[in-house]
């Protein structure tokens, strides 16, 4: 139930919308989708967590929220500490107004009696986003048909109108800007944690709301953990640092890069470098490949029998990348769906040799018409 009059739980909050009418055109696409699912009209809902797909569909950037959405008509139903933000930023929708201490369910039915919905009306709901006990709830208490639908909102965001490309290379630019700042800072005895507060830092400096994941700064041996946890290890000369972070920009969308980066100071291990220099390789390869029609299982093979042919296959041990957008793992159906202009997608090879280190170069990449653009220009920086 919407908590009215609570403190808000922070987060996204600070998100301003898209362009209206990049909204506008998603609502409609929505708006056509339902006939086809023979929907009347679909809920789509956020309490208090991951907003992604109301503020996709509305640019209401607020964390508690219903939108109504049918065949001609939208309501964004929310409580008094949005209703402000719902009238400037989810133009499209008409706001009806949650009481303190009133339930949501109720607003909901009155949504549904606005939109002329029937009881014998269908209405879509996102089975993945809502609890079993919030279902048990919602069946009792809504004067309609639920019925369950998987990935309703989602599919349409795993293509990148040019609202969303324009504010993803913002990310990425101002992210590639952090990267050139941080590394001059790097010097042997910094702790992986001082490292990453710098990140951090300029994350905000150059106009991040917060990070899109928790920064990861991998140091000497820990360079070949893949996602490891950043801590208070000293940086020593010579050795290998993953630097992976990103962020969360107004607007609402994401950026994630990796650099590794050899700290000054000494010599690196030729072998080190030598993998340096194929999962660049790798990196680039990809990169190269990737154009509309292309799969995921395809995209991933062209980087991985690049590192095979050099003989580190078994050491490349995730995959090759993922969809990004407004979070940093968006959603996409890599199994059925090729890539296709507006599909946002990292290239992240790594090679991880435990006692040795690891490194791993990620940038992040649009399909364009006939191929595909590096959003992170971020320079590939050994020293
Ligand atoms: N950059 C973190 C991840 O891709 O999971
Ligand atoms: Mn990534």
């Amino acid at each position: 139930m919407l908590a009215a009059g609570a403190q808000s739980g922070g987060g996204r909050s600070g998100e301003k919308p898209a362009k209206v009418t990049a909204m506008n055109k998603r609502l409609k696409k929505v708006q056509k989708a339902l006939a086809k699912q023979k929907l009347d009209g679909i809920l789509v809902r956020v309490f208090e967590g991951d907003n992604q797909n109301v503020l996709y569909l509305s640019g209401f950037g607020g964390t508690t929220a219903v939108l109504l959405i049918t065949a001609s008509k939208a309501f964004i139903i929310t409580d008094a500490r949005y209703y402000a933000r719902a009238i400037q930023e989810a133009p499209d929708f008409k706001l009806v107004k949650v009481e303190r201490g009133k339930k949501v369910s109720d607003y909901i039915n009155e949504a549904l009696k606005l939109a002329k919905l029937t009881r014998a009306a269908r209405i879509g709901f996102e089975a993945d986003h809502v609890s079993v006990e919030g279902l048990r709830r919602w069946n009792k208490e809504i004067d309609s048909k639920l019925t369950p639908t998987v990935h309703f909102v989602e599919r349409f965001r795993q293509y990148k109108d040019e609202a969303e490309i324009a504010l993803l290379s913002r990310a990425c630019r101002a992210t590639s800007k952090v990267f050139s700042e941080v590394v001059p800072l790097i010097k042997p005895g910094m702790t992986e944690l001082e490292l990453a507060f710098e990140l951090d830092m300029r994350l905000r400096k150059h106009g991040a709301i917060t990070n899109s994941f928790t920064s990861i700064v991998a140091s000497g041996p820990n360079s070949a953990v893949p996602h490891h946890a950043t801590g208070e290890r000293k940086l020593k000369a010579g050795e290998p640092v993953i630097l992976d972070f990103g962020g969360l920009f107004p607007g609402g969308y994401c950026s994630d890069i990796t650099r590794t980066v050899f700290v000054p100071g000494k010599e690196p291990d030729s072998r080190i470098e030598e993998i340096y220099d194929i999962v660049l390789g790798a990196n680039k390869a990809a990169f190269k490949a990737l154009r509309p029609g292309v799969t995921w299982k395809e995209f991933d093979k062209v980087a991985r029998d690049f590192i095979v042919n050099k003989g580190y296959g078994q050491y490349f041990t995730h995959g090759l990348g993922h969809s990004l957008g407004l979070v940093a793992h968006d959603p996409y159906d890599y199994e059925h769906d090729p890539f296709q202009p507006g599909t946002v997608i990292t290239d992240e090879p790594g090679i991880y040799i435990e006692g040795l280190g690891g490194v791993r170069i990620e940038d992040d990449l649009v399909v364009t018409k006939d191929g595909s653009d590096r959003l992170t220009k971020a320079p590939y920086w050994k020293f």
